[in-house]
């Protein structure tokens, strides 16, 4: 688990870096966002690269630097919209008096323009110039502009500045920057107090060296509640099984194959969790033998025996304590039925059950559609959403049964 010294574990910040003396500033705020566990995307306009290299960015922030609207690293169709999208934080370091006015204006003509337009995330806008040119009514009014659009300003510091003037104008230190940074990114931390035990992904039974058995579960859905959950400041330790490209950052991933493992897992860590939430699809059944060597066709048809696999939040259920048991019900007709027994056999307090039948609600998609149902027997339908809304809902749901237990 990570301490306060790499409480920006998970979260992804794109610093903008416009063009003014104090760019070289900005390498040691990418490299202490780094230190703290960010991940970091520079992004630079013309100007800020006559001040300094992409390269010293790239080195520290690990990432390439992205300078051009029509140059897409691979896999990224349109870099302006991606970079806005992973954003948690745009931090412009330093923004200079074109660059507020360009952003005050909405202007579009470059990549940090673009971006920042496109972000709905928070933006620290942190402007470093000279004192007269600070203080001039049409700086101080676009200023202003990008507060009204909910940009956070980061005044300057006052001081002696690069032109020998003394007066407000010099970038605010980085300390200042990274403080209101935490004071926004990690505000909601509302979940700090909790360890929450995550399952995703498929379980893989093995039945030969080459060949498994397994399910269609992507992994998507218990990923988003992990990433969710750690932003939001729980520890949590995610089981998971069939791996999605990109496992969240900042939580405790543990890897597993078969439901036995994922239940050995699971169970090594119950007691220290307060929440169990499993979202993992895991196999029912394995193959009563599993061949040590690949077995090789013949004429005949092959029959598998299966025998059943431990049903591991049935043994949470009976093992309950202090946790909370959240589980998911994937099922093709009776919904809320289904639910409610399984919530009722498995001891749960709340059950998250699809019909994966419903367009938007299948497997490996990226949203869902949802009924919660509890243990006292209430429903509550949800709409289709991605599974990141439905992450953080499912969360402040358990927020409110913990409350009430
Ligand atoms: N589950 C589990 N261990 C198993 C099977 C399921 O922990 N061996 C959990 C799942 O992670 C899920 C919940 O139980 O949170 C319901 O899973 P589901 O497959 O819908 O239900 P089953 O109890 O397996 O019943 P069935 O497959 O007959 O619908």
């Amino acid at each position: 688990m990570y301490g306060k010294e790499q409480n920006f574990r998970g979260y992804k910040v794109v610093v903008g870096v416009s063009g003014g003396i104090a760019a070289y500033k900005t390498v040691d705020l990418v490299s202490l966002l780094t230190k703290r566990g960010a991940e970091v995307h520079v992004v630079m306009t013309k100007a800020a690269r006559e001040f300094i290299g992409p390269v010293t960015f790239e080195a520290i922030s690990g990432n390439k630097v992205h300078l051009d609207v029509f140059d897409s690293p691979p896999g990224w169709h349109f870099p302006h919209l991606e970079l806005a999208r992973i954003a948690d934080a745009v931090v412009i370091a330093p923004a200079t008096a074109h660059f507020i006015g360009r952003a005050a204006c909405g202007m579009a003509d470059d990549l940090l323009g673009t971006m920042l337009l496109a972000c709905q995330n928070l933006v620290f806008v942190c402007p470093a110039m000279n004192v007269a040119m600070y203080k001039h009514p049409a700086v101080q009014a676009n200023i202003n502009k990008l507060r009204e659009f909910g940009y956070t300003v980061v005044e300057p510091d006052y001081g002696r500045l690069a032109c020998g003037d003394t007066g407000p104008g010099r970038l605010a230190e980085n300390d200042r920057i990274i403080k209101e940074l935490e004071n926004q990114l990690l505000f909601n931390q509302d979940l700090n107090d909790y360890t929450i035990l995550v399952t995703a992904g498929a379980t893989r039974e093995p039945i030969d060296p080459v060949r498994f058995i397994s399910n269609r579960s992507s992994g998507k859905m218990g990923f988003a509640i992990a990433r969710a959950a750690r932003k939001r400041g729980a520890r949590v330790i995610l089981v998971s099984g069939v791996l999605h490209p990109k496992p969240p950052e900042g939580v405790n991933l543990i890897e597993v194959e078969s439901a036995q493992e994922m239940y050995d897992e699971v169970l090594k860590h119950y007691e220290c969790v307060d929440v169990v939430i499993k979202a993992a699809a895991v196999g029912d059944y394995m193959p009563e033998n599993v061949a040590s060597q690949k077995i090789k066709k013949n004429g005949n048809a092959l029959t598998l025996e299966l025998k059943r696999n431990p049903d591991i939040l049935l043994e949470l259920g009976k093992r309950k304590q202090h946790q909370l048991l959240v589980g998911f019900a994937a099922e093709t007709q009776d919904v809320e039925k289904n639910a409610k027994e399984k919530i009722f056999k498995k001891n749960l307090d709340l059950m998250v059950a699809n019909d994966v039948t419903v367009p938007g609600a299948g497997f490996g998609t990226d949203t869902n559609v949802v009924k919660l149902i509890f243990a006292g027997g209430e429903a509550n339908q949800l709409p289709m959403m991605t599974k990141e809304d439905l992450s953080n809902i499912i969360l402040d749901n358990i927020r409110m049964l913990k409350k009430c237990k």
